[in-house]
């Protein structure tokens, strides 16, 4: 049997292999469409039932991306909102139930409407190779799994594992499902099919939970629910973020049934779409997907990447790029300079790898220290990330260019002096862009790729497919003092010194732009900046017109430079600002120090530094990390002017 998005066949054996393949795309996704033709499929097996069912996907990409997240964009009503989930829900419950034994041979990502589509399956198999991942990342859209996975979750990997996967959106590699009893098996891609077609004909039963994680899914709930309830409020306020607590209740109170969950209830399928949070995520979503597709304009396939400068940034730069798998070699005046560059790069594979020592040998054989810069004349990518001095920068550009391959894109990382003072010491001054990372590198995923009025068009796209190549996401932005990121910190952080200079306690000021959505106050993001580096940035900013905040300079004259130094605004300790209890904050002053940061960013829009406000509230929340849940900056304020309209009106 053929359809558009659905493949039936049957062996010898009678075992049916379903391949799911959707039409006219790179990667399958349960649209209602596919959805519908899956229930024919399950009609036309139960009138001549199989042996078995296998179901595995016909895309390279992996077996099946999650739900359209299209769709979600259309639901414009709490009855729109019902039949969707309920869609999934009744054919998935349908799957459950069909007489013969079912198997997910799970290749690649299985996330979202992928994953309930398998766990609605009587046994998964999950295909050992780095691209498998497994995730229920509904939470970071704002909504919930409401296609069974709240419900069967819990029930095959106990509730601790599940609610740590539905409320993080984390994805977990084929061993780690079958640690957890998620998937039956973890095999390798040679065996993939026999061993499906083994165990789906076994008559093996179903894995059952062990008695106590049984009893943690059924009387012990209440209190499973509690502890996570407290985990998710240090993270997560529900005035923000409802989702994770709607998971928490549906599957503690009504059997992990979103359906159940009646209309008026906080975890009810109305208030999670009627909430903006959901609608804003899901535009966070597309906005990421928009910077993902301007890296790949360009067939540009760097391996070999040469980095000058092995400080704070190079050194991480290198790093984040030997760890994405390119060849890197990384420069400055001595091997004493490169060897913590590289001590870091340990500390962080470790990490990533959970400590294993095979891989953590094999990235940092890919990073190598150079000195002497023999790395240079065989870079696709040549970034300098030396000390923001003119000068110095541009003397090294010239010789860099000298040495490099005619071809390789020369990209600066600063922060401060204008590409084109740089790019006037080369030959051809159209090769230099800027590649602007932001600190900590392995944390933010922005990285600007900064069009100098001289760059080569060609040159921008070239970097912006590099960023993307290491993973990132890449912004364009033109030439301009601050970039965008820079240009809309500053005014923020300046607003909330000046609040300091007013008397209030920087711990006030934190708390309420915390309370309004930012990963971290400005007075404390100040602190881990740097006194200098923020009081340098303000006056670049500001072409030194208007007066520094005092708090600010008396600070950097007493040596008080933040995290760095031990003290600044907060005294620091072990990697933490030591905070007194924030009195509370006067009525509208996160408002206040918020709106120099719309404001910027309104203007980077007008004056043409990125293209379109669309990209600006990208921007932002990539590289700030500025409240996702409101769906970017000038999201807010258009979200914010209109409201105040309606009431005006
Ligand atoms: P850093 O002071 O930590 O490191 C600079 C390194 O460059 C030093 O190790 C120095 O020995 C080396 N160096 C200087 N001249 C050199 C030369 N001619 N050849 C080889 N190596 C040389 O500086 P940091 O903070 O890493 O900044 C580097 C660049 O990145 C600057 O342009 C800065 O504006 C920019 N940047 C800094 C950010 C930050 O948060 N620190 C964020 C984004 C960009």
């Amino acid at each position: 049997m053929t359809d558009t998005h659905w493949r039936l066949t049957r062996d010898e054996d009678d075992v049916a292999w379903l391949d799911f393949d959707t039409a006219d795309s790179a990667t399958n996704t349960l649209s209602t469409p596919a959805l519908h033709e899956f229930d024919r499929v399950l009609s036309a097996l139960s009138a001549q039932p199989p042996r078995a069912l296998v179901i595995r996907s016909a895309k390279r990409a992996g077996f099946i991306a999650g739900a359209d997240i299209e769709e979600f964009t259309r639901i414009d009503s709490a009855a729109a909102a019902r039949a969707l989930v309920g869609r999934g829900w009744d054919i998935f419950n349908r799957l459950a139930q069909v007489p013969y034994p079912t198997l997910a041979l799970i290749r690649g990502h299985c996330m979202g409407g992928g994953l309930e589509l398998s766990l609605a399956c009587r046994y998964r198999i999950a295909v050992d190779e780095p691209g498998t991942r497994l995730a229920l990342p509904e939470v970071m859209l704002g909504i919930v799994p409401g296609w069974g996975g709240m419900k069967r979750l819990p029930e095959v990997a106990g509730p601790s594992a599940a609610l740590d996967m539905m409320l993080t959106g984390k994805g977990l590699d084929a061993r780690r499902a079958r640690r957890i009893g998620l998937v039956d098996a973890a095999v390798p891609p040679r065996v993939m099919d026999k061993a499906a077609r083994t165990l789906v004909t076994s008559g093996a039963p179903p894995r059952r939970l062990p008695w106590w994680q049984r009893l943690l899914n059924g009387p012990l709930k209440t209190l499973v629910a509690a502890q996570a309830r407290r985990q998710v409020i240090r993270k997560a306020r529900p005035e923000h973020y409802p989702a994770p607590y709607a998971i928490i209740d549906i599957w503690a109170k009504h059997g992990g049934n979103a359906l159940a969950v009646p209309a008026g209830d906080a975890a009810s399928l109305e208030a999670i779409f009627r909430s903006p949070t959901a609608k804003n995520l899901v535009r966070v979503f597309f906005l990421q997907e928009r910077l993902k597709r301007l890296g790949k304009d360009s067939d540009f396939a760097p391996r070999h990447v040469h980095v000058v400068g092995a400080g704070v940034m190079g050194g991480d730069i290198a790093a984040w790029c030997a760890l994405r798998g390119m060849q890197v070699t990384l420069q400055d005046q001595s091997v004493e300079r490169i060897a913590p560059a590289i001590a870091r790069a340990q500390t962080l594979y470790t990490k990533k790898f959970r400590g294993d020592r095979t891989r953590v040998r094999f990235t940092l054989d890919r990073l190598l220290p150079d000195p002497e810069g023999h790395g240079v004349a065989r870079a696709d990518v040549v970034i300098e990330a030396i000390f923001e001095d003119l000068e110095v920068k541009r003397t090294l550009f010239a010789a860099l260019e000298r040495r490099a391959k005619p071809e390789a894109v020369l990209a600066t990382n600063t922060s401060s002096l204008r590409v084109e003072d740089i790019a006037s010491a080369l030959k051809d001054p159209s090769r230099l862009v800027g590649i602007h990372f932001f600190n900590p590198v392995a944390m933010l995923p922005l990285v600007e790729v900064v069009d100098g009025p001289q760059s080569d068009p060609e040159q921008v796209r070239r970097a912006a497919g590099f960023v993307r190549r290491i993973d990132k996401l890449p912004l364009p932005v033109k030439s301009a003092p601050g970039f965008l990121v820079n240009a809309v910190l500053g005014p923020y952080m300046l607003e909330a010194l000046r609040c300091v200079d007013e008397g209030l306690a920087p711990e006030t000021i934190d708390q309420a732009l915390v309370a309004f959505g930012m990963p971290m106050g400005p007075v404390e993001l100040v602190d881990t900046v740097g006194l200098d580096i923020a009081l340098a940035a303000g006056k670049a900013l500001t072409g030194g017109e208007s007066e520094p905040p005092r708090a600010l300079v008396s600070r950097v004259q007493a040596g008080k430079l933040g995290r760095k130094s031990g003290q600044g605004f907060y005294a620091w300790k072990d990697g933490k600002a030591q905070k007194a209890k924030a009195a509370e904050a006067p009525a509208g002053l996160a408002d206040r120090i918020i709106e120099p940061l719309l404001q910027a960013a309104a203007r980077c829009v007008d004056s043409g530094v990125v293209a379109d406000a669309d990209l600006a509230d990208a921007g932002v929340i990539f590289g700030t990390g500025f409240a996702p849940f409101r769906g970017g900056p000038l999201h807010y304020l258009q979200q914010r002017d209109d409201a105040a309209h309606a009431q005006s009106a």
